[in-house]
This record gives C-alpha cells, structure tokens and sequence, in this order.
C-alpha cells in the first residue's frame, strides 16, 4: 500500500481509513518511523540516586531493553541492556552497583558500557573487541528532559531547534518530576489517532468546553516546522499568561500554552506552571498507551495543574479518538479532507507519516 498526501492541504485528502486498520502497515511504522525517531526517556534529576536505571523502549512496541547509567565522572550513559555475550538482559532493576555484571555467565562491563572482563575466555582470540561492549545510544538534553534514538535519521538538533529557538527564555533545566500528576492512559485506538486529534484545535469548541473559556479560539494557530509544529494557545481575558521577555518573539502576546508536537508521537504541552509531557505509545494497531508526565518550576504548585484540567480534557480526547476508531472500521468510510485553516497540524502529520512509510 502506497500513500500519498497532497502537499497542498487545499486539496490534500486525509490518510486511508486503511491505514488505522492495518497490521503489516502497523508494523513497518515501528520500523521506519519510531526506531529512527527520537524519543523522551525520562529526566536527569530523578537517576540522581541510581547508578543504574534499566528500562525498555516503548514498551509494549520496540521493547528495546536499555539501560541509563551514572559513571563516576557522573555522566549519564544510555546503554544495550542486552549482554554482548549470548544475549542475557543484564540489570533488572535500579541500583547503585558500580560495574554492570551478567548473571549468566560473569561477564562485567563499565558503567560506561565498557568492556571489563569475563571469565573463562583466555583461549578466545581477538578478544575483547568493539563488538564486545555495550553499544551505546546518544543521549540529548532539552534541560532536564532526556532523550535518545535508537538509529537517528534526523540529528536531534534539527528536530528540536524551533523549540529551542522559540523557548529559549523558558527554564527547561529546572523543571521537576511530579509524580502525583502524572498518568499513564490506556486507549483502544491507533496511535495515529491519538496523534491527528491533538494536532488541531479545531474541535476544542466542540468537545472541551473547560479548556475552550482558557483559550482564544479566533487567536489560536499552529505553526509548521519540519519535524515539529506548534499550536499556540492565546489566552481568553482571564486565563494565566506567560511572562514573555522583551526579546522573544512571542513577546507582547498573551499565550496561555504552547502546544509543540514533535514527530511522531512526543507532546510537549508548555504552561506558565512547567510542562506536561505526553508520549503516545503504540501497544498493537488499536491500542495505545498515552503517558502523562507533569513537570514543575520551581515556585509552581500541583494546584496549578488541577487547573489546567488535563485529566478531563484527557477523558473529552479519549471519547473522540475511540469513537473515531470505530468509525474507521466502516465499509462506507474511506478517507476525508482537511480544513486548510484548522488542520495544518494534521496535514503535517499525515504528510510525514506517508514520507517515511514511502522510504
Ligand atoms: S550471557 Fe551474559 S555472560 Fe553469558
Ligand atoms: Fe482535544
């Protein structure tokens, strides 16, 4: 199966319903465009006290066993949690050891992945050699939030740039994991789903009408960037405002929320309070897991959250997207078309998707 999306949303129609519906399409997105993607891993803050915090990769999908480690230089590393040896997951859970040992057969490694030593392997020749450590992912930082890519087909810089650009007054090296807001959300839908409905604002009147009085729906646009756009949430007359200095380009609007999506399934959702991180994750071709992680600045409370509404919000999306999830299995549905002035996130969306999945 070939997509194509019109690269004018003015005549561009929408993905094939059959895309939500089919397996073998399912299973190539895994491989074309979430193991090249890059994606959130957690913070620096909270493996202050691990030397050693194992973790898979979109569990439920990839699976991909990895491992972040603290060497002595304090440096974090973000290593195969696999043994090089015949294949054992090394560390199963977090813990301050000093070296990485398999509890197989003995062999050690560094905490930097690093080859240490192994019993019984005296008469084994060029040995140990590159294949032998532990391979090692890059690890990039957008202040405290992590990130890695198991194969990067696009430099993590030129992802993340508008963001950086845009944001570059906003803290991101301070926020703080508060696990009392966060929520992991199961949803019998495609991911993609989950995805085309948070890229418009088009249906806030509609469906929530607890965030639509936050929000100027007149003011409200999104911006298109390669691998990433951004819905900027204008503040109605009495919702919180960012403080926005002199110098930004934002500066003089009253922007309630950034909304910035990074392909394909990272959320990045900024209010005056710190961030909502929301990871869309793929458990099969019609369920989806939606992490929730709320971060604070310093000086922000867990009341200020309450008051974003995310949790009802959340339940108002879920409703649509399950909804729209039936209706796709329709016989009498196949495909529909974009409103250029409300779906432009959408249209980037379903055009990347078609671009990766025609490689
Ligand atoms: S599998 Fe790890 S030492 Fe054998
Ligand atoms: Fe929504």
């Amino acid at each position: 199966m070939k997509f194509e999306i019109n690269s004018r949303i003015e005549e561009a129609s929408t993905l094939p319903a059959s895309f939500y519906k089919n397996l073998e399409l399912y299973e190539k997105s895994l491989e074309q465009i979430f193991v090249p993607s890059w994606q959130w891993i957690g913070d620096s803050n909270k493996k202050e006290n691990k030397h050693c915090y194992p973790f898979e990769l979109l569990s439920g999908s990839l699976n991909e066993p990895l491992l972040l480690s603290k060497d002595a230089q304090g440096e974090l590393h973000c290593l195969s949690n696999v043994c090089t040896h015949r294949g054992k997951i090394l560390v199963e859970k977090p813990g301050k050891q000093h070296m990485i040992s398999c509890g197989y057969h003995g062999r050690c490694f560094h905490l930097n992945g690093k080859f240490r030593s192994m019993p019984e392997f005296k008469q084994a020749e060029n040995f140990p050699s590159e294949a032998d450590h532990l391979p090692s992912l890059a690890i990039k930082q957008l202040g405290n939030l992590l990130f890695t890519s198991l194969s990067p087909q696009v430099s993590f810089e030129t992802v993340f740039a508008p963001i950086m650009d845009r944001m570059s007054w906003f803290n991101f090296d301070q926020l703080q994991a508060n696990a009392q807001d966060s929520a992991d959300y199961i949803i019998d839908a495609h991911w993609a789903l989950y995805c085309d409905n948070y890229l418009e604002g088009f249906h806030v009147p509609f469906v929530h009408p607890g965030l639509g009085e936050r929000l100027s729906y007149q003011n409200y646009h999104t911006e298109i960037f390669d691998y990433c756009n951004l819905q900027l949430g204008v503040a109605s007359d009495n919702a919180p405002i960012f403080d926005i200095p002199k110098d930004a380009v934002d500066y003089g609007k009253r922007i309630h929320a950034y909304y910035w999506w990074i392909f394909p399934n990272i959320m990045l959702n900024i209010y005056t309070w710190g961030v909502s991180v929301n990871v869309v994750e793929p458990l099969g071709y019609n369920k989806t897991r939606v992490k929730f992680r709320a971060y604070l600045l310093e000086g922000h409370s867990s009341e200020e959250i309450k008051d974003s509404t995310l949790h009802e919000t959340e339940m108002e999306d879920e409703e649509v997207v399950i909804s729209v999830q039936k209706g796709l299995q329709s016989r009498l549905y196949k495909a529909g078309r974009f409103s250029p002035k409300q779906e432009k996130g959408v249209h980037h969306f379903h055009s990347l998707l078609a671009k990766f999945l025609s490689q």
